[in-house]
């Protein structure tokens, strides 16, 4: 069978095997999908010899986003704006590089939580990989405005720049958590990492609109202190990442195998209560 893994460092936590190995059941694939723990500064060498040893395809999580995307010969849109794949491809010398977590997330919230992003106000906090791999995705849903807020100002500025500079119009909006005082968004998505420390962004709580949806992409922690706060705020639906999850693993599938899994079971399946 084509043999595809995960690597990651620590990777005893993944979700991964368990769901392309039920998507292949499902889908009448014929694979082995399997956890790689990656020694920390040797993610080549590795991935040398996953490849050698007949690897069709790798997910790529922390910490290796951004060596997988040196790594590869040719990237995605979406991995180059990201500056970080989490999904690689090989065939032959070529080694393809995608970025699917912004696609996840936005189906996530279209599809499954039932949102649609276009002429929504939309608010992502974070300026790291996770909120630059969601943009190009949000923005192409065609939102009213997207601002990005970040705890350290320039990194904000220089990511809006970027975007700028590669076609990305004044939809696109950035600055600090300070900035938001007189805003609202009727969908915000927490794209930092503090929910990972339980730590809570400075978001004031009037930035949430009571009838639109708070995201939280991290998954199996429960209630974050974000989703408490948007829960105080009135917010009526409350998710954390592990549609984003289930459904970036759907377009990686999707992408090596031709074949576009059902999600819904399985997200119902790995769900941790936000409680
Ligand atoms: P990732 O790849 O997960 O995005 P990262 O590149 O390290 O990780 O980025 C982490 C993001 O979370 C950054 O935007 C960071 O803000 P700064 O750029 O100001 O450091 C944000 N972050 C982490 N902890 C935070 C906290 N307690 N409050 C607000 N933002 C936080």
């Amino acid at each position: 069978p084509d043999r595809y893994a995960v690597i990651g460092n620590p990777i005893s936590q993944t979700k991964s095997p368990l769901i392309h190995m039920a998507f292949a059941a499902e889908s009448g694939q014929h694979l082995v999908y399997s956890a790689l723990e990656g020694p920390l500064g040797q993610f080549a060498a590795t991935v040398d010899q996953f490849r050698a040893e007949g690897g069709k395809g790798l997910n790529v999580t922390v910490p290796f986003k951004l060596d997988a995307c040196a790594y590869a010969t040719d990237l995605s849109d979406e991995a180059r704006a990201a500056g970080a794949a989490n999904a690689l491809k090989f065939e032959g010398e070529r080694v393809y590089a995608q970025n699917f977590d912004g696609v996840g997330l936005v189906r996530d919230i279209t599809h499954n939580l039932g949102q649609p992003l276009a002429g929504k106000r939309v608010l992502l906090l974070g300026a790291g990989g996770a909120a630059r791999g969601a943009i190009l995705p949000i923005l192409r849903e065609g939102p009213a405005c997207l601002f990005v807020a970040n705890r350290t100002v320039d990194k904000a500025q220089a990511l809006v720049q970027a975007f700028r500079a590669n076609g990305a119009g004044d939809t696109l909006q950035g600055g600090g958590y300070e900035a938001l005082a007189e805003l609202r968004f009727d969908v915000v998505i927490n794209a930092t990492s503090a929910s990972l420390s339980a730590a809570l962004p400075p978001l004031p709580a009037s930035a949430f609109e009571a009838d639109g949806l708070a995201y939280d992409m991290v998954y199996g922690k429960g209630l974050t202190p974000f989703l408490k706060l948007a829960q105080q705020a009135g917010v009526r639906q409350l998710a954390d990442g592990a549609g984003m999850l289930v459904e970036q693993a759907a377009e990686a599938f999707a992408w090596w195998r031709g074949v576009r899994p059902e999600t819904r079971a399985m997200i119902a399946r790995i769900s941790v209560p936000l409680v």
